[in-house]
């Protein structure tokens, strides 16, 4: 038998992978295991079988009748040899030689699959798909993903370890907290009304290990939270996540930018420039939102200034007046169009939204006729406005102003999020808090109260609180948040005045969080760290618009799994056991 050409993916019943097969091997005998594709029969002594395996296909000449059907499982011993001229297929890998003199072994039969195993399936019902993920991941675009998946966790695996972070394990049964996501809980059959949560993230863990003085800790978490699903979000999902002692952010973002770049290069085969960093309040500012996509203009155009001393009753006394610009569309958007655009701003909480059209003898809009000349042509200059070009207005608050023309900025100019090119930016300094609680009136913190507030605002955090920063930082991709992070607070006289300006008293802080902060009075060290979603970061690496298709077995939008049909029922002698007992459906 000749000498496999990768002696790794050989085995004793196999010599060549199928995709392996090609004009070097011409003449010698090889070997391939794998799923029988598409046959086709030439009368009945001649049958070209394509066989498949995760490395792609290759044809197979048998000089018989074959006795194996699609999705077969089948042996093939053959002689390697060129295909006949006007044969060979540039489509395929393997398209120039053909395995010929063909024996087959039959391994396992199979019944007919339910969808055919090729790029048919993507248009087959999610649901489908998921009941025979096996057979869904037979297909390459399955198959690449899950190798994808692979080499990211291995190139931020060794990314962390290069730089001196230390794999730690942390549980999956812990605490049920009151902060962030549902959660999903697991009874306690030895104290029968007790509950274990699943971990929404080992957060409080990991700041434990810096107590703990691990210094620098990372790990291939799984993490769960009982969430509406979306392209983006699962119930079970993986974050890389790490923490990092006696360091300041750029130390973290240093760490997180080499593992999140060497995953990029892993996949991508060249390593991606670095990343740049913007502020929230420029990101709000310029793109009108916290996960900026930065891969195509529309930029918010900042005209307060132009209309100060406007007539027009919309924009008179505005705190704040902005503009995008949508090239050249123009003429796409007809008055019903510009009507829902207008209803679409008004369910974003603008009071309306004012078009207009540049056309090559002025501006059409209803509203052109309230603008003064001045303001017409001052607008028209800041917005860059060219003959085609559709302009939409909108004046409010600044932070409303921003949030409506950010939300049509996406609507109309966002491409799917695994197109090319990769934009990744750092946002950092987000509001420690956002937003007040209408109940108990006090404002609400932005990522978690253990945020490091931002050294220059410190002093305002009684008297002006939702001006304060914080240090804490996402890291962006196409739009999407990959994720989080922060400084943590780890001395007890900032905690407590963080608490104070939540509302949350000394007493509620110690029953809530007691067994998380008691230990930082050992004698915390400062850090800081970060997670981000590997699902994420892996689906727009494999050019896939849903973390669903890079995750073996995930769940469908609503929740289940078809495959094993669960969520399921249990027996009521189950139930009792744990303490339970389940009441009618009030729905
Ligand atoms: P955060 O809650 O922002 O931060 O989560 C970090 C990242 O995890 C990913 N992610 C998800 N991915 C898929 N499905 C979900 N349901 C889901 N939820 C979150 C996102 C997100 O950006 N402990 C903090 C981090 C820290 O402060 O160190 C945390 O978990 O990509
Ligand atoms: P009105 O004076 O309310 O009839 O509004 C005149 C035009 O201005 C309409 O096209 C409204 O949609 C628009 N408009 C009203 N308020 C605002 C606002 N705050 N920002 C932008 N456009 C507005």
């Amino acid at each position: 038998m000749s000498t496999p050409p990768n002696p790794i993916q050989a085995t004793s019943m196999r010599t060549h992978l199928c995709g392996q097969v090609s004009p070097a091997d011409i003449g010698r005998e090889v070997t391939v295991c794998g799923w029988v594709g598409r046959r086709r029969e030439h009368g009945e002594h001649l049958a070209f079988v394509d066989l498949r395996d995760y490395s792609g296909l290759v044809q197979c000449v048998v000089d018989d009748s074959v006795d194996a059907r699609s999705e077969y499982v089948v042996r093939i011993t053959g002689t390697v040899r060129s295909r006949p001229e006007g044969t060979v297929n540039t489509s395929l890998a393997t398209g120039e030689v053909e395995i010929g003199d063909c024996n087959v072994e039959v391994l396992r039969r199979a019944d007919p699959p339910p969808f055919p195993i090729d790029e048919r399936a993507d248009g087959v019902d999610e649901s489908v798909r998921l009941q025979y993920r096996y057979l869904d991941l037979r297909r390459p675009r399955m198959q690449k993903n899950l190798r994808v998946r692979s080499s990211v966790n291995s190139a931020v695996r060794s990314a962390m370890e290069r730089q001196g972070f230390v794999e730690v394990e942390t549980p999956m049964l812990v605490p049920s907290t009151p902060e962030g996501a549902r959660e999903f809980l697991v009874p306690s059959r030895k104290s029968p009304g007790s509950f274990y949560a699943l971990p929404q993230s080992p957060q409080l863990f990991k700041q434990l290990l810096m107590v703990g003085g691990v210094d620098r800790y990372y790990q291939i978490a799984r993490c769960l939270r009982d969430e509406d699903l979306r392209a983006d979000r699962q119930y079970e999902f993986m974050q890389l996540d790490m923490e990092m002692s006696f360091v300041t952010q750029d130390d973290v973002l240093e760490a997180v930018s080499e593992a999140v770049l060497s995953a990029a290069e892993a996949v991508l085969g060249e390593r991606p420039p670095s990343i740049e960093k913007m502020t929230w309040h420029e990101a709000m500012d310029r793109y009108g939102i916290d996960k900026p996509d930065l891969r195509f203009g529309m930029e918010l155009v900042e005209l307060t200034d132009i209309f100060a001393t406007t007539e027009f009753k919309a924009f008179a006394g505005a705190g704040s007046i902005k503009g995008i610009r949508v090239p050249n569309r123009a003429d796409e958007f007809g008055r019903n169009q510009l009507d829902r655009l207008t209803d679409r701003a008004k369910s974003l909480g603008a009071k309306g939204l004012v078009w207009l059209k540049v056309t090559p003898d002025g501006l059409e809009s209803p509203v052109a006729k309230f603008l003064s000349e001045r303001e017409t042509k001052d607008l028209v200059e800041a917005l860059g406005a060219q003959p085609g070009d559709l302009c939409l207005i909108v004046a409010d608050q600044w932070s409303t102003t921003c949030e409506v023309l950010g939300t049509l900025r996406n609507d109309l100019g966002r491409p799917p999020v695994h197109e090319g090119p990769y934009r990744y930016v750092w946002v950092v300094e987000f509001p420690l808090f956002v937003g007040v609680d209408t109940t108990t009136g006090r404002p609400k913190p932005g990522h978690h109260p253990f945020t490091m507030p931002h050294p220059d605002d410190v002093d305002r955090i009684e008297t002006d609180p939702l001006s304060v920063r914080s240090i804490a930082y996402d890291l962006v991709l196409n739009g999407w948040e990959l994720g989080s992070g922060s400084i943590r607070i780890h001395e007890p006289d900032l905690q407590r005045r963080v608490f104070t300006a939540l509302g949350i008293s000394q007493e509620e802080a110690a029953s809530k969080f007691g067994f998380f902060l008691r230990p930082f009075d050992y004698g915390a060290p400062p850090h800081g760290g970060f997670a981000f979603g590997l699902d994420r970061l892996i689906a727009i690496l494999a050019g896939e618009e849903n973390i669903r298709e890079v995750i073996a077995y995930p769940k469908t939008q609503s929740g289940s799994d078809p495959m094993t049909e669960s969520p399921l029922e249990v027996d009521d002698r189950i139930l009792a056991e744990l303490g339970l007992r389940v009441l009618p459906s009030t729905n």
